[in-house]
């Protein structure tokens, strides 16, 4: 039998689309109160990346703009200064017509568009162009406004370089607004609205003045899009759905997840699938729970012990004064099975907290400030204390075929 192509393709149609909202926040950007940039905050896992990804930076390009984008959380083993130059570098080979995988391929270092050469591998080096002078050539060779777009960008401030790289950015943005190419935006999003207010409100921040804005999270028409496409849709009710996804505090994937076990399952009962429904939501944030704190009581002691302390403390967490290495101490002789605790030092202190940032599990935001990675890590640390669900079954539940076919609102 003959084999055919394999293609991923279909995984686009899982994709719910959120054009109308790109659409409005381009039209919106035109508007000089963006011209010192615009902060979009959502919590994590909530469907940031994708909207960008799918909606946001297509509607750009179809608007004109050279889009560069670079994402700080899906490449945090890199340097944040890097990841973004290496992002203006795929812009310029873009714009330069030359494809990505030519240009690596033949090792090209320097491209020409509208008559200006570029010295790829020496941007933002004392050799080359900087930043500001980069992206002002870009913008007078293609003729196009430039809006450059970076994901989880807090993550710059947890370096020098990357603090450096803020400020390299606010130049360009500065020296654009004056020049006399066609501009240039700069959006970035963050898991938390609290550490992207800081970038946006103090004085000695990059973007200080910036507007700082809620991306909506995913509402009614993705969940509906959600049931349009279960072998549920006739059992399950929008409301139903909606107190889910509640539950999974609005989180694409615990909800999907839930719907695929139960879509496995054979027969549920018309008259409970409803309840059975909101149960399993709990249960499985439960489990999810419960797992998050086996592993958090597996963790070396005092790893656990700076976890809990962070998660206990947000903003006002320290992590090496006396108190907080008292506190350590008291946290882990808590833990029954030891007999002796000894008294943490401090460089036992920073190696645990490099532990953790390794995991993922806490960031550094620069001049000593750690913060949980995430927010639903600290409200669980602090719980520290379990329930669990059931659910019931008899009469099977009538179900429609899953239509398996995208749909684009
Ligand atoms: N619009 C969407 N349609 C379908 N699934 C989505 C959508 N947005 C997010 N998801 C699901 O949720 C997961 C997390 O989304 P992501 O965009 O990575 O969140 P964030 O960037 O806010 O952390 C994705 O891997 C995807 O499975
Ligand atoms: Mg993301």
């Amino acid at each position: 039998m003959a084999i055919k192509p394999i293609s991923f393709a279909r995984d686009r149609e899982h994709i719910f689309h959120r054009r109308q909202l790109a659409e409005d926040l381009v039209h919106r950007l035109s508007d000089p109160v963006y011209k010192s940039g615009l902060f979009l905050s959502a919590p994590r896992r909530t469907g940031k990346t994708t909207f960008i990804r799918a909606d946001l930076l297509p509607v750009l390009r179809e608007a004109g703009a050279v889009v560069i984008y670079a994402d700080l959380w899906e490449q945090r083993s890199l340097s944040p200064a890097r990841v973004i130059i290496s992002a203006i570098r795929d812009a310029i080979l873009h714009e330069s017509g030359v494809v990505l995988k030519t240009a690596t391929a033949m090792g090209l270092k320097k491209v020409r568009i509208g008559g200006l050469e570029m010295d790829l591998d020496a941007i933002g080096t004392k050799e080359g162009d900087s930043l500001a002078r980069t992206l002002e050539k870009l913008g007078a060779a293609s003729d196009k406004p430039i809006v450059m777009v970076v994901d989880e960008a807090q993550h710059a401030q947890a370096t020098d370089d990357g603090r450096d790289t803020l400020f390299a950015l606010k130049a360009a943005r500065d020296a654009m607004i004056l020049g006399e190419g066609k501009g240039f935006r700069f959006v970035a999003t963050g898991s938390n609205s609290d550490r992207l207010r800081t970038l946006v409100s103090s004085k000695d921040q990059a973007f200080f003045g910036a507007k700082e804005e809620h991306l909506p999270e995913l509402g009614d028409a993705y969940l509906q899009w959600v049931l349009d496409r279960s072998t549920f849709k006739t059992c399950l009710s929008l409301p139903v759905i909606r107190q889910g996804f509640d539950v999974f505090s609005r989180r694409p994937e615990y909800l999907q997840r839930l719907l695929k076990s139960m879509e496995d399952e054979p027969a549920f009962d018309a008259n409970t699938i409803d309840r059975v429904f909101v149960e399993r939501a709990g249960a499985s944030m439960e489990h999810a729970r419960q797992t998050f704190l086996a592993s958090l009581r597996s963790m070396e002691a005092l790893d656990a012990a700076v976890f809990r302390r962070m998660a206990r403390l947000g903003d006002k967490f320290t992590p090496f004064d006396e108190g907080a290495l008292r506190d350590y101490a008291a946290l882990m002789s808590q833990d029954a099975t030891r007999i002796k605790v000894e008294r943490p030092t401090k460089s036992g202190v920073q190696s645990a907290l490099e532990r953790l940032r390794r995991e993922s599990l806490i960031w550094n935001a620069g001049r000593g400030l750690w913060h949980i990675e995430d927010p639903q890590h600290a409200v669980w640390t602090r719980s520290e204390q379990g329930a669990t669900a059931n659910d019931g079954q008899t009469t099977p539940c009538a179900r429609s075929a899953s239509s398996d076919t995208a749909s684009t609102p």
